[in-house]
């Protein structure tokens, strides 16, 4: 088991006070230790309030690397697109002095571009100070999604990061094909923070920590790791 520390708040805004206190913390101490701080950031609307927070702090953020955790493979300015979703949060005010290393590149598909976004991931000290890391009700982390293609590679290779083309769903939409952070990388974070909103989530993690098919719930082979340290945010 991942050392698992579950954080519940009453509101949206505790979480987002706590997660932004928390994440400046590791910043300032990632930089203090290491001349640099790398943030591992996924979408998704839970962690949006704390990456506004986050972009009015006078952070050293020239000593910043901001990184994807994952990616639709669409044009960056699709409206899907993380890559946009994250300029238009965590990197404005102060935070658009950050390095922002994205993994959308020129390649036609996930696939023909991993090579480069691979190279570019190896560039970033490790491990990573922080990854954060939503959760979709079909139990996918990251785009690590049930039974996609391509999930067993990512559970597996030691490489960085890979391609994911997953099965159609209402939760992926029409856009199937991703870049995502490995297990392997995702474990290779100091502190993997796992936000998680509403009671309907609520219950799709503790259906995943309870165990069970890790194809089924990608989710548990994070909860299931030995070495990941994961603080679980939740507010209704
Ligand atoms: C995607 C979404 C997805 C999202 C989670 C958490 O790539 O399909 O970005 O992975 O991050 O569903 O979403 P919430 O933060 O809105 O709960």
């Amino acid at each position: 088991m991942a050392t698992i520390v579950e954080k519940f708040f009453d509101s949206k805004d505790a979480l987002t006070a706590e997660l932004s206190a928390t994440l400046e913390q590791s910043l300032i101490s990632g930089i203090e230790a290491d001349g640099r701080a790398v943030l591992m950031v996924s979408g998704g609307s839970s962690p949006a309030p704390a990456y506004k927070h986050l972009s009015n702090l006078e952070l050293d953020w020239k000593n910043i690397d901001v990184a994807m955790v994952d990616e639709r493979w669409v044009d960056t300015e699709h409206d899907k697109s993380n890559e946009v979703f994250i300029k238009s949060t965590l990197l404005q005010n102060h935070g658009a002095a950050a390095n922002f290393v994205t993994m959308k590149n020129s390649a036609v598909t996930a696939e023909q571009g991993i090579a480069k976004c691979e190279a570019a991931y190896q560039q970033l000290k490790r491990p990573f100070d922080v990854t954060i890391l939503g959760m979709g009700p079909d139990g996918h982390t990251a785009s690590l999604f049930p039974h996609a293609d391509g999930l067993q590679n990512g559970l597996e290779t030691p490489q960085l990061v890979c391609a994911i083309n997953a099965i159609k769903s209402d939760v992926t939409g029409d856009i199937t094909q991703r870049m995502t952070l490995t297990l392997s990388a995702i474990a290779q974070s100091k502190v993997v923070k796992l936000l998680i909103s509403g009671e309907e989530k609520l219950a799709v993690y503790k259906a995943a920590k309870a165990g069970g098919d890790v194809n089924d719930m990608p989710l548990r082979a994070i909860l299931n790791h030995p070495t990941i340290n994961i603080e679980v945010y939740w507010a209704p």
